[in-house]
């Protein structure tokens, strides 16, 4: 750590870890005028709370990250999602309603519950919601969920009721309630949205996944006969490559079909494959990256808040 006295402007090259905690002042040796010294930075790049964000200031909003297609950016975009909005200031809870659990991975904790166990009842709701982050709490998923669908599966009725029932309590808590989802169309999925309000839908462009959001989208409005609530809210275009004229190309159709949903797409960046190894989001592992900078510019984007981060 380098401290410059205020006086003389001489330099000192200092240890941090050879300063006792308690110390708040030196004493310049050329001088002997003594100063404060300056406050630890933050161990995260995480912003100080916002002034522009008023946390519960708007009803909880529930989004869900859902598509049938896999490995298309759905939990890097949950979590970065959860963790930008938990960084400009609001009080978020992800959800992870995966089997492969990876919410938890990406984020670098070990809950020892989570979704399956606040609904059986297993776990208290303040035991199961894990606080992973500084306003960013995390419901997990994992294998346990292949117990919870069973359980779902026996209801007679109001199965698909599910995840909401065990979510109400907690909704008050929060700004926003942000779930992710698994690949494919399973119980969990069906409750998830029977739960949120607004649908993101992550499409990679490096795979042909049209034919999925297409897919997705039938699926999506057979629930919206039971649930007028539910609606798709933001097409998220993954793994943009400029370079790649194939990208382009499905970026033009999308626009064509869904102008109005269509978000700044995320580009390819290596550092949002790396980060999950870390245990970090990608505002601890690269912030100066183009992977910080689309998710910040995703969490304005759904925050409807232009001046966020800037
Ligand atoms: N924009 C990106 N650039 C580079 N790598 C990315 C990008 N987005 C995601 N990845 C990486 O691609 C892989 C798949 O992403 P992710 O796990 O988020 O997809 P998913 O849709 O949740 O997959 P699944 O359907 O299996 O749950 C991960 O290794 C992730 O780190
Ligand atoms: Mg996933």
């Amino acid at each position: 750590m380098l401290l410059i006295c205020p006086h003389c402007k001489q330099q000192y090259n200092i240890e941090k870890g050879k300063i006792p905690p308690n110390v708040k002042n030196v004493k310049c040796k050329n001088c002997g005028q003594q100063f404060p010294l300056p406050s630890a930075p933050a161990a995260s790049p995480q912003k100080p709370s916002s002034p522009l964000v008023t946390p519960g200031a708007q009803p909880v909003r529930r989004i869900g990250v859902c598509i049938s297609k896999g490995g298309v950016g759905k939990t890097t975009t949950s979590v970065n999602l959860a963790a930008g909005l938990a960084y400009a200031g609001y009080r978020v809870l992800l959800v992870d309603t995966d089997t492969q659990g990876q919410d938890s991975f990406v984020l670098g904790v070990r809950p020892k519950g989570g979704l399956t166990e606040l609904v059986t009842e297993e776990l208290t709701p303040e035991e199961a919601v894990f606080k992973a982050r500084e306003r960013l709490w995390l419901l997990a998923g994992g294998k346990s969920l292949a117990g919870l669908k069973r359980l779902i599966d026996r209801k007679d009725f109001g199965g698909e009721l599910t995840i909401a029932e065990a979510l109400k309590p907690l909704e008050h808590q929060f700004d926003y309630i942000v779930v992710d989802t698994s690949p494919g169309w399973d119980p969990l999925t069906v409750n998830v949205l029977f739960y949120v309000n607004e649908v993101l839908t992550p499409v990679s462009l490096e795979i042909m996944t049209l034919q999925g959001l297409v897919e997705f989208l039938k699926s999506l409005s057979a629930i919206q006969k039971h649930r007028k609530e539910v609606a798709l809210k933001y097409i998220l275009p993954t793994f943009h490559d400029q370079r790649v004229k194939k990208c382009n190309n499905i970026l033009e159709k999308i626009e064509e079909l869904y102008g109005h949903m269509l978000c700044k797409p995320i580009r390819h960046n290596v550092h949002l494959s790396e980060s999950p190894s870390a245990g970090q989001t990608i505002f601890e592992f690269a912030p100066g990256s183009t992977g910080a900078e689309d998710y910040r510019e995703l969490v304005r984007k759904v925050a409807n808040n232009d001046k966020l981060f800037r």
